[in-house]
């Protein structure tokens, strides 16, 4: 695979300006704060392609649904993460003409995301087609020690003249979604007020009424030394800026510096705009330099904790930091009403909204990254929505507070409009019982247990118990109807992982309110409990006959068997070279799905089971989810297939970064991103977590010399460094720890290492 972009352990770097890499380049080096994030477009001008993005976490637009032929139950709207206020423009003009890469000779370019420090910076010198030849560096960022604050460093040097320079630093809200599906504005100017010091727009979402302001002010000096420059006010619909001119000098450096602060009704009740225009003023006071300070010391304290050290493989070493990096842009957990879409900050595909990806791959990842209440963040997301949820199911024709969550949401309401998703998917309220149980096997959290995941879990086990019937043939209960997280075969029976998952939430949810129940009461009734726990004893469960197979679902041995190595590059991806039709009848399956199961519950199952199943269905997995290869990896790692392991982490690991699906020009796939992680400390390390005590088992890929990587445990940091002769163990907490390591019991007291010879 060609690297798109240079290898450098903390650093993405791009040495040369390529117009047809611009689209990638811009989700490559995104960046944001959790709360709000920008595609890599440039400050200045640019007519060549591009998609401008600003996008402000939990701000979105009620697009009408578009669909051929509606069903009774569709969603009126799909949820539209909202492409906001450019706030990075700085128009500049050099003797009348306006600096735009697309029309003029680049002759140095230099981009550089730097994920320790969080900024992006961009150099490069050029010649217009006056003949002057400038150099501008750039560096930005989105604060995340203030996470309404974003701030620019733009400077220019003309290199053989000296001559007039017009600066225009502005704000635009007149911008569009690219996804709109009615090509509609979505935006509505309130208020605004260009002043020569700070300036502001204030503007609310259509429909959905979202305040978003923004903000900025900004200084301009030579050479280190202030400037004073007239300025003249610039106003038009949704657009504010300022415009002066400067004769600039051979030689001399020139720095305007942008304050901006974006500030939502999401966070503020009243009050936006004079919180947005003193923040711009006082972000000015605090000057640049020290805002970035405080920004890089708040992603040092985030690496302290969440950093993975590989040595012997720069690529992977690269792509596991550029993960991590664009995981916590993305979320932070400061804000209980920001989820994860699988886009994040930059695109727009998706909809930047929550998916079961969310539960299932990145909890996992921020659960063992960050303090506790980062992941419990995301699950009382989901509590909140337990009403839309039930309501949900009562539209479907569900009763009695049994509870279906959205596949695609944003409130909480659905917003997915396909039916062999939206009515069929069913899988992902699976997913959300398992996070709450995977948290709690973490964390002993018995409190949010008690307050919020029980009611959450009761909710799910009665939509289950609805939704199965009773078959007279196979003396079972089975599920009928349902899309499992394979989404190439649509309203199958019984899916293998859907039967399960449905029965394991049902057996969950009567465990934790039996052990509740004790001391708080019990939630359920005993003729609840008695159907519940008939279902789960008569739940049907496909498999293949005399074998440890379990069957992908009803009628799944009907297909033709051939493997995903017999198709041809002109086949693949067969979602974007295939009819749909060819797609369902094939036995090609787009993602782990058997698998996920066995991942989730890989403790219900001997080694030899799960190494049969992975045996059978690899082959005729395509792997056309960004969710898959994780999956199999861990699993390959968990039955000692190394190689294969490996060949699946690198999948994973580079996906956006070698650009695997041909689409990285669309955003990147965030919420798949956490999969390599899990790769390296689930997979390779064979980290797990029971009964509050470490389970240890790793490997070293055959080219790594070593890799290393924290985990919170208890609320306390241990630091793990697996190499091949030794394993190196540092509980840096106050309170000593049970592991287990490849079957060795061993404690390690507070602020203590241990070496293990291998
Ligand atoms: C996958 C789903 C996933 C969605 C968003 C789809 O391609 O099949 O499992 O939830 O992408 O990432």
């Amino acid at each position: 695979m060609q690297n798109i972009f240079d290898i450098d352990e903390w650093k993405i770097i791009e040495t040369n300006f390529d117009p047809k890499k611009q689209l990638a380049a811009e989700s490559i080096f995104s960046i944001g704060n959790g709360a709000f994030g920008q595609r890599a477009n440039f400050e200045e001008s640019y007519t060549g392609e591009s998609l401008q993005g600003s996008y402000v976490g939990g701000v979105y637009y009620p697009d009408k649904t578009r669909v051929g032929w509606w069903k009774n139950g569709y969603p009126e709207y799909f949820a539209k993460v909202l492409n906001s206020c450019n706030w990075i423009g700085i128009d500049i003009e050099v003797d009348s003409e306006k600096l735009d890469l697309a029309t003029i000779q680049v002759k140095h370019f230099y981009r550089e995301l730097d994920m320790r420090n969080g900024t992006l910076t961009r150099k490069f010198t050029c010649e217009l087609k006056n003949g002057k030849i400038i150099q501008i560096k750039s560096t930005r960022f989105c604060s995340m020690n203030d996470d309404e604050i974003g701030a620019i460093s733009y400077s220019i040097k003309p290199i053989n003249f000296s001559g007039n320079v017009t600066f225009i630093p502005y704000l635009d809200f007149n911008v569009r979604n690219s996804d709109s599906n009615y090509n509609e504005f979505f935006w509505k100017e309130t208020n605004k007020k260009s002043s020569t010091s700070e300036s502001f727009i204030s503007a609310v979402t259509k429909k959905s009424d979202f305040n978003v302001v923004v903000a900025f002010n900004y200084t301009i000096s030579k050479d280190g030394e202030p400037l004073n420059v007239n300025s003249t006010k610039l106003e038009n619909k949704l657009y504010v800026a300022n415009k002066f001119e400067v004769l600039i000098e051979q030689g001399s450096e020139y720095i305007l510096e942008k304050y901006v602060t974006v500030i939502s009704s999401l966070n503020h009740e009243k009050d936006l705009e004079s919180i947005a225009v003193n923040k711009a003023i006082q972000s000015k006071k605090n000057t640049f330099h020290k805002l970035l300070n405080n920004h890089i010391k708040s992603w040092h304290s985030i690496w302290d904790n969440a950093d993975v050290k590989i040595e012997g493989d720069l690529k992977s070493q690269q792509a596991i930091r550029f993960n991590i990096f664009q995981l916590y842009q993305t979320y932070t957990g400061n804000n209980a009403k920001l989820n994860i879409g699988p886009k994040g900050f930059t695109g727009e595909k998706y909809g930047g909204a929550t998916y079961w990806d969310t539960e299932a791959f990145c909890l996992p990842f921020f659960l063992k990254t960050s303090p506790k209440k980062v992941a419990k963040q995301l699950l009382i997301y989901r509590y909140n929505h337990l009403k839309k949820a039930i309501l949900n199911a009562e539209k479907l024709g569900f009763h009695s507070g049994a509870a279906l969550y959205p596949m695609v949401t944003m409130n909480g309401e659905e917003c997915h409009n396909e039916w062999e998703i939206t009515f069929e998917e069913i899988h992902r309220n699976g997913a959300i019982a398992f996070a709450i149980f995977n948290y709690i096997r973490h964390t002993n959290d018995k409190d949010y247990l008690l307050k919020y995941g029980r009611k959450v879990l009761i909710a799910i086990a009665r939509f289950w118990v609805q939704r199965v019937n009773w078959s007279n043939k196979k003396n079972k209960y089975v599920i009928l109807g349902v899309t499992g997280p394979n989404e190439y075969e649509n309203n199958v029976n019984n899916n293998w992982y859907t039967n399960y998952v449905a029965r394991w939430c049902i057996l969950y949810a009567l465990k934790t309110d039996n052990e509740l129940g004790k001391n708080h009461g019990s939630l359920i009734s005993k003729e609840e409990e008695s159907k519940w726990q008939d279902i789960s004893e008569k739940m049907y469960l496909p498999k293949i006959n005399n074998s440890n197979i379990f069957l992908q679902n009803d009628g799944f041995l009907d297909k033709e068997f051939v493997k995903a190595e017999q198709l041809s590059n002109n086949d693949r991806p067969i979602n974007q070279n295939w009819s749909w039709d060819k797609i369902l009848r094939s036995v090609f399956i787009k993602q782990a799905d058997v698998l996920q199961g066995l991942y989730f519950f890989e403790e219900h199952f001997d080694i030899q089971t799960i190494k049969e199943n992975i045996e059978f269905y690899e082959p005729y997995t395509v792997h056309e989810s960004s969710l898959s290869a994780c999956i199999h990896s861990i699993l390959y790692s968990l039955v000692k297939e190394e190689e294969q392991a490996y060949k699946m982490f690198l999948q994973t690991v580079r996906l956006d970064l070698d650009d695997y699906n041909k689409e990285v020009d669309e955003g990147l796939h965030i919420t798949s991103m956490p999969g390599s992680w899990l790769s390296i400390v689930e997979g390779f390390a064979g980290l797990r977590i029971r009964n509050n005590k470490l389970f240890l088992n790793p490997t070293l890929p055959n080219k790594w010399k070593s890799y290393s990587f924290n985990i919170i445990f208890n609320d306390q940091i241990v630091n793990f460094d697996i190499r091949n002769d030794k394993i190196l163990i540092y509980n840096k907490g106050g309170n000593s720890i049970d592991l287990s390591i490849n079957g060795r019991d061993i404690q390690i007291l507070e602020n203590n290492k241990i070496k293990i010879e291998c």
